[in-house]
């Protein structure tokens, strides 16, 4: 037995030219023409044609080709050689193989199914080569978001998933019981977060999150992975600043290094390449203006929706900062400011100091931030006008009380950014299990 480490994997191919290696995966597809025989395997890592030759390879593999059906596990031994018209550049002269199992009829056929037919089938869906490929580009999102934060000086900070209160409002949490009290899945790691610059200077959050959205949109889902920076000493422009070098570094790691996954979801890359700084900066003031024009006009105060953010999208063809939103559509913990751009106020301004960034192309919200108050006297007015209970933040309070100081983060969507750097369509096939409105399975 080799240790994994000189394993072959299709990914490392090009490293093997001519030499013989055994593949040990599964069959994808097969084809007989003639006397040739072909199998498309995959190892987890990539696709491989292989090609059974007579004289090259031996009479057993000819008889075992005649079992194998769509999933059966087969170590596949062979020579690997040049060929420009295969998946990955490569293909396999096969000489022998063993089979592990025969899978029994693969439900998931290369034809069509309906949706709710693969959801149902997630566990085996994952196996096809778009979901694969998305799920690639996922664990490379990922990568890239620890690589950003850790080689700037963030310390990674991790939030509980049980909490005691709400963080973003009342309305979409779950609750649980924790013992003989009442316990929350938290909507966003951020009021932990703050306690964790105040502690490094700058952190990140990053975990699951949970809402219980009752909506069915193709951006949201019940559990999605948020990560979340925040920064002490950071103001609003600080806290965009950051956010755009973040996408760049993302979108740049995605190019250079998922390439081929890309291919395969056929990603219209000059989009990913136009992702580029500096991304416009707006208020809420002006973007209900240009919504207006846009014949897509939204009463001042309203929030932003699906359409809106489309038309905004379009209008710059580059994500774009909304700042300073109208409070009363905004958090309680948001500092606040009378007019855009002028000083923040004490008491109720009419504007958060947040800070959205909307891709685009109709993908939606991906960040959503903004400085946050730092004065205890303001937060407990606000915890009152919110009609949460101040004795479930008194922690929160405290930070406020020693030591504090202006403070920024935000929060980004891993699924919607997921969505959109493969191109693909609902936020559905960008997480392994999707949890949403009626989805718990499997
Ligand atoms: O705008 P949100 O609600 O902001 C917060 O939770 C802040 N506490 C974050 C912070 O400042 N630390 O959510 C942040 C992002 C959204 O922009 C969106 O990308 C994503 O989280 N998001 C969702 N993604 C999928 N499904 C849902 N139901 C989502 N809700 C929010
Ligand atoms: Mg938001």
């Amino acid at each position: 037995m080799t240790s994994s480490a000189d394993r072959f994997y299709i990914e490392d191919a090009a490293r093997y030219d001519g030499q013989s290696v055994t593949v040990k995966g599964w069959v994808y597809n097969k084809r007989s023409s003639g006397k040739i025989k072909f199998l498309i395997l995959r190892d987890g890592t990539g696709l491989m044609q292989s090609v059974l030759f007579k004289g090259e390879c031996n009479e057993e593999a000819f008889e075992l080709f005649e079992k194998l059906t769509q999933e059966s596990s087969v170590e596949v031994t062979g020579k690997l050689r040049k060929e420009p018209r295969s998946p990955g550049g490569f293909e396999l002269g096969v000489q022998s193989m063993r089979i592990v199992q025969v899978a029994e009829p693969y439900p998931i056929s290369p034809k069509e199914h309906g949706v709710e037919f693969l959801m149902e089938n997630r566990h085996l869906w994952v196996r096809s080569n778009r979901q694969w490929a998305a799920l690639r580009v996922r664990a490379e999102i990922m990568r890239s978001i620890n690589e950003f934060f850790d080689s700037r000086g963030f310390i990674r900070f991790d939030a509980p998933i049980l909490t005691p209160s709400a963080c973003e409002g009342t309305s979409t949490l779950f609750g649980t019981n924790y013992f003989d009290e009442k316990a929350y899945l938290t909507q966003s790691g951020q009021l932990y977060g703050e306690v964790g610059a105040m502690a490094f200077g700058k952190i990140y959050v990053f975990g699951p999150t949970f809402r219980a959205e009752k909506s069915k949109t193709r951006k949201h889902l019940t559990e999605f992975w948020m990560v979340e920076p925040e920064v002490a000493y950071a103001d609003l422009n600080d806290n965009m600043e950051l956010g755009e070098k973040f996408i760049e570094h993302i979108v740049q790691s995605v190019l250079s290094r998922r390439a081929a996954e890309l291919k395969i979801l056929e990603r219209d890359l000059s989009k990913l390449e136009a992702i580029k700084g500096p991304f416009p900066r707006i208020s809420y003031d002006e973007a209900v203006k240009i919504l207006e024009k846009k014949g897509v006009g939204i009463p001042w105060g309203e929030d932003f929706g699906a359409p809106h953010e489309t038309a905004l999208g379009e209008e710059f063809g580059k994500p774009v900062f909304i700042h300073h939103m109208p409070s009363q559509i905004k958090a309680f913990y948001f500092k606040q400011s009378d007019t855009v751009g002028g000083p923040a106020v004490t008491g109720t301004g009419k504007y958060a100091l947040g800070c959205d960034l909307i891709a685009p192309d109709g993908y939606g919200e991906v960040i959503g931030g903004g400085q946050r108050e730092e004065s205890a006297e303001v937060l407990k007015q606000r915890i009152a006008e919110h009609g949460l209970c101040e004795s479930d933040y008194s922690w929160y309070l405290d930070l406020r009380r020693f030591g504090s100081v202006p403070h920024s983060g935000f929060g980004l969507g891993i699924e919607r950014t997921v969505a959109w750097m493969t191109g693909v369509e609902h936020v559905r096939e960008t997480i392994p299990f999707p949890r949403m409105l009626n989805t718990l399975r499997p």
